[in-house]
């Protein structure tokens, strides 16, 4: 055999052995693409809730996530539980990112780094559909049973008017806002106290009304941890052009039919 014969064959092998090497390597580099991984508590529709028909995380906050995480690169993990659970699992570093209409506190921004507000909301009070008690206020809620989230803000505004009024309410607390709803239309308590556009949702689904509304003048913003400032200003940067975008309008005709 010729020099030459030997040299093509050689090149030709090693190209082959290059392509093989590139095949086998690349689906290491596809899924080195980084993980978000989202904590939720999916009982708070239309921000998030499980679909009936597949099981899946759904909702305003789902779509928005994945939206910003696609823009930045991200592939996105959803994970569930328990809303208050949601901070320390950011905080221990089960989650990076909590996405679970959760309103910028003072005091929870002591602990977590919020993004911008993404979204409004005051609270409401639901009854059963049809209920002849109709509270117009906390002030009516004296002397009831009321159903709230464990760790949210509506558990705060109750709690904060029993200390300074001294008045009773008898809180009851839930670990999600779909088991107290459930609890109402069962006649275990008497009204809920949630966010006012998951109350008109649940209006529509489920067998309640709102009676009241208590303007908190919440906003709802994406939490990460503190020291992951990069990560925040990426989320901040992608959310701002976001939510002037028609996918940001076409997530909320999905989910909010407006
Ligand atoms: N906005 C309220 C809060 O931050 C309630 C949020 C509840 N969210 C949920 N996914 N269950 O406390």
């Amino acid at each position: 055999m010729r020099i030459t014969t030997l040299i093509v064959i050689a090149v030709i092998l090693i190209a082959i052995i290059g392509v093989a090497i590139v095949i086998e390597l690349a689906p290491m580099y596809q899924s080195s693409k980084k993980v978000l991984r989202v904590g939720t508590s999916p009982d708070f529709p239309p921000f998030e809730y499980i679909d009936n028909k597949t099981g899946e995380v759904v909702g305003i906050d789902i779509d928005l996530v994945k939206a910003l995480a696609k823009k930045l690169g991200y592939d996105v993990q959803i994970i569930q539980m328990d809303f208050d659970g949601l901070i320390p699992a950011l905080i221990n570093k089960q989650i990076d990112i909590i996405a679970s209409g959760m309103t910028i506190t003072n005091e929870r921004a002591q602990v977590v780094a919020f993004t911008i507000p993404y979204w409004r909301s005051d609270q409401a009070i639901v009854v059963r559909r049809g209920s002849s008690f109709k509270p117009m206020g906390l002030d009516d809620l004296v002397g009831r049973t009321v159903g709230v989230q464990s760790g949210t803000t509506a558990q705060d505004l109750l709690q904060k008017y029993v200390n300074s009024t001294g008045k009773q309410i008898n809180i009851k607390i839930y670990t999600s806002y779909v088991l107290a709803v459930q609890d109402l239309e069962n006649g275990n308590v008497d009204a809920v106290v949630i966010d006012s556009p998951v109350a008109s949702m649940f209006e529509r689904i489920r067998n309640v009304n709102i009676t009241a509304v208590i303007p908190t003048n919440e906003s709802y913003g994406l939490a990460v941890r503190k020291e992951d400032t990069a990560l925040l200003n990426q989320l901040n940067n992608a959310l701002k052009e976001f939510l002037n975008t028609t996918d940001w309008q076409a997530i909320l005709q999905k989910y909010l039919g407006v």
